[in-house]
């Protein structure tokens, strides 16, 4: 299967990827899929150090003659400026070129914070921070002959009412303690991703009105691996009055302490649920796909959302597209979004002076 998979790629010999996120989970297991098939990869991650540990993990699964083609670019998605400044530097290095480009990182947090831009953070670094990122570098794109934008979406889109735009900006805080506030999380979380779905179903809506059919953009769900979600989850305390099913010891939220019974049966449930994982390997595998796959060519698949598919043994076997719900086809609500984004982010690239007239 590995092999056959592997087969089912273009030869990436001479041609250069960005991996948003490509340090951690997923992430990293993109960038060595991509390497393995000659890519050159930049890995762009917001902290050099962990990135560089990640760039020598890659390397040492890969032959030594990836250490040159597996390189760190410095991105920090959570503010727009940051992510211009980003997008920018890379614009700026010698001989500049880019083939594929994957918007793979994202965060999903218990508590509701702001970011500097006044934006929720979740959907800042998710959407905004990707938006200003990929549509700044889309010239280098337009370049390539055979480009490819993949947005890593999940599931969790389809799950979120339309976008509350005002909501996005309301200052609020939560202690990210209650069962509530996880609640929240994933929902803003979701909203995140509904918004990257409209993102790539507008951009490459406006690339093929501009004629551009070089540029293939998808989206896909990536499977479940443990990261992000595990993460979020175990930083909320399961002694919550509607999660500790009678066991606990105490209900007072955020303080209380799980019985030794507790402790075996929440170290039990998340042992269950964790056997239902994908590896992170296998969860890159249609992001790469989408990326690198002879079919995204040969059948001219764009604008399409992805989601792979797995045995009962939860082994890789392959990926297919999958309707967006009716929401997500929202051709308004679409354009909504890209004028909330480009409406910021445009202000952002003029700076503080104002755009000249
Ligand atoms: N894991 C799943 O089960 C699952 C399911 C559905 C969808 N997905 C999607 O798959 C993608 C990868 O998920 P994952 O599970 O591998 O997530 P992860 O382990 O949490 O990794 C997320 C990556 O995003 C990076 N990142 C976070 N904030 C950033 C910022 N401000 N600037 C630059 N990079 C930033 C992280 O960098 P640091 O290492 O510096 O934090 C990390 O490399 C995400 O888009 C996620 O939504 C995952």
């Amino acid at each position: 299967m590995a092999d056959q998979y592997l087969e089912s790629l273009e030869d990436l010999t001479g041609k250069v990827a960005v991996v948003t996120g490509g340090a951690a989970s997923i992430g990293l297991e993109t960038t060595i899929l991509l390497a393995r098939k000659g890519c050159t990869v930049y890995v762009a991650s917001r902290n050099r150090t962990k990135a560089t540990l990640a760039i020598d993990t890659a390397v040492a699964r890969l032959s030594p003659d990836a250490k040159d083609r597996v390189i760190f670019h410095h991105l920090d998605l959570s503010s727009i400026p940051s992510a211009l400044e980003s997008a920018n530097a890379f614009l700026s290095r010698k001989d500049a070129r880019l083939d594929i480009l994957i918007g793979n990182a994202a965060i999903m947090t218990p508590t509701y914070t702001l970011n500097p831009d006044g934006i929720e953070s979740t959907f800042a670094t998710n959407v905004l921070g990707h938006f200003a990122f990929i549509t700044t570098l889309l010239p280098l794109l337009k370049k390539a002959e055979n480009a490819r934008v993949v947005v890593v979406n999940s599931l969790a889109y389809a799950n979120v009412p339309a976008i509350d735009y005002g909501e996005l900006t309301r200052e609020k805080g939560e202690d990210g303690t209650s069962v509530m506030d996880l609640r929240r999380g994933f929902m803003r979380y979701g909203v995140s991703k509904l918004g990257l779905t409209y993102f790539t179903r507008e951009l490459d809506k406006r690339l093929r009105d501009e004629g551009v059919k070089t540029i293939k953009v998808n989206t896909c769900h990536p499977g479940t691996a443990s990261s992000s979600y595990s993460r979020m989850t175990r930083s909320v305390p399961t002694n919550h009055p509607s999660i500790n099913l009678g066991i606990v010891s105490s209900t007072s939220l955020g303080n209380g302490s799980l019985s030794p019974l507790g402790r075996f049966v929440e170290y039990f449930i998340r042992t269950l649920v964790g056997l239902l994982d994908n590896t992170a390997a296998d969860a890159a595998k249609t992001q790469v796909f989408l990326a690198a796959g002879k079919l995204v060519r040969d059948d001219d698949v764009h604008g399409e959302y992805w989601l792979p598919i797995f045995s009962w043994s939860m082994q890789y076997c392959g990926c297919r597209p999958e309707e967006v719900t009716k929401l997500a086809m929202d051709e308004v609500e679409q354009e909504k979004l890209w004028a909330f984004c480009e409406d910021l982010v445009g202000r952002a690239r003029c700076g503080p002076a104002g755009c000249k007239a």
